[in-house]
């Protein structure tokens, strides 16, 4: 076992205790597996791998239209495609080293309050800059592989005819994501990293589980919750042109799919009472696992593995302001979302309080976020405006 595997071994220890925090066996036993393959074998390091699936594919022989909600989501996801080679603007220049356009603030860099940064050259600091804005934007490209795949999952196992429909116009938005983020990364950055390890395992919890809604809240409430509050962090705060109007792109297409989420879910959980404890704590352990577990260990492993522990990396990440950010602007995404749906009933709201989540249930949900709210990673404010889903 490597270094690295190692210290994962204690990481996962600390996903074991997170994924346990609800006491549900049953959600605890599902993370077993990813976390052994993501952790200890560490399979994301692997340059293609297969995973086994097992879940049902739905066939609706009469069309029959039941969800006209899903129907005007599709029409509006019909009507706002975009090219990703075509529609952005691929001729401008990118200059990670730019001091003029940085790509990220300095504050995401969480060595920047300590004397080690403050005797690197401007050279040295350039370098690690270019490095931190490519880790981050390769785990955005990941997340958006996932999300193609979950999404086609997702298109085959849901029960309405409409539903079908818009997962048809998801996996073609992911597919233009991937394009867009991957080419960004290797004709701008050329940059790329491999999937962080803890990304890792809850890619593979949501890819190799069986219940289509379970799929559905992780990947349409909580990996697309985490993802539109990400993007809207680094496109309020990035100088770079290019980034920010991919961003723009983006999140236009991904405030539609966690609507579709929502809508969906109210529906299953609330409306035709299809829920259980279960699906509650599964929402829980899952908030607890995006919440702290993105460390950029491949950025330590390249600057920092030389000069502390990683265990010393790892609470200076936990204090940084990139992970402030990520984890306020999160749980301001998703903790209305799983009020709405009906997954935070007084059974575990004593759990979110203990975490400093709870304070965000009365912000904004999905259906009542405007298109500039998302785009400038605003505060939730009293006053609605028109539904983001129908902004392009
Ligand atoms: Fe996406
Ligand atoms: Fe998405």
């Amino acid at each position: 076992m490597d270094r690295a595997a190692l210290s994962n071994l204690l990481d996962g220890r600390t996903v074991l205790r997170d994924a346990s925090a609800s006491g549900n066996l049953k959600v605890m036993a599902a993370l077993l597996g990813p976390a052994f393959r993501g952790l200890i074998a560490r399979r994301g390091r692997e340059a293609t791998i297969a995973m086994p699936l097992r879940h049902d594919a739905r066939f609706d022989w009469e069309y029959t239209r039941r969800f006209p909600e899903l129907g005007r989501l599709y029409e509006v996801a019909k009507s706002a495609q975009w090219n990703a080679a075509s529609d952005l603007d691929w001729s401008r220049p990118v200059d990670p080293t730019d001091p003029a356009h940085p790509l990220l603030p300095d504050s995401f860099l969480p060595v920047v309050t300590l004397p080690i940064w403050r005797r690197l050259s401007e050279r040295e600091r350039n370098v690690q800059r270019h490095a931190m804005a490519g880790w981050l934007l390769s785990q955005f490209l990941h997340g958006e592989q996932a999300a193609l795949f979950a999404a086609s999952q997702v298109t085959q196992a849901v029960p309405w005819y409409e539903g079908k429909l818009f997962g048809g116009t998801q996996v073609v938005d992911e597919a233009r994501h991937v394009e867009a983020f991957s080419t960004y990364l290797t004709r701008k950055l050329e940059r790329l990293y491999r999937i962080d390890d803890n990304l890792f395992v809850i890619v593979d919890a949501l890819m190799s589980g069986s219940d289509w809604d379970l799929k559905f809240l992780g990947m349409q409430i909580l990996i697309e919750g985490l993802a539109l509050g990400a993007f809207g962090t680094i496109r309020a705060r990035t100088g770079d042109a290019l980034l920010k109007e991919l961003l723009t792109y983006v999140i236009d297409d991904e405030a539609r799919h966690v609507w579709y989420g929502v809508l969906a879910l109210k529906r299953h959980y609330v409306d035709e009472h299809q829920t259980t404890p279960e699906r509650e704590d599964w929402a829980f352990e899952i908030v607890l696992l995006l919440r702290n577990r993105f460390f950029a260990h491949e950025f330590y492993d390249e600057f920092y593995g030389h000069a502390m522990t990683r265990a010393q990396w790892d609470e200076l990440v936990l204090a940084s302001d990139l992970m402030a950010a990520f984890r306020d602007t999160m749980l301001k995404r998703i903790i209305p979302n799983l009020r709405r749906i009906g997954l935070l009933s007084p059974r575990v709201q004593a759990r979110y309080e203990a975490i400093d989540a709870l304070r965000y249930a009365g912000g904004k949900d999905a259906g009542q976020l405007t298109r500039q709210e998302l785009l400038e990673d605003a505060a939730a404010s009293p006053t609605p405006g028109p539904p983001a889903r129908a902004a392009r």
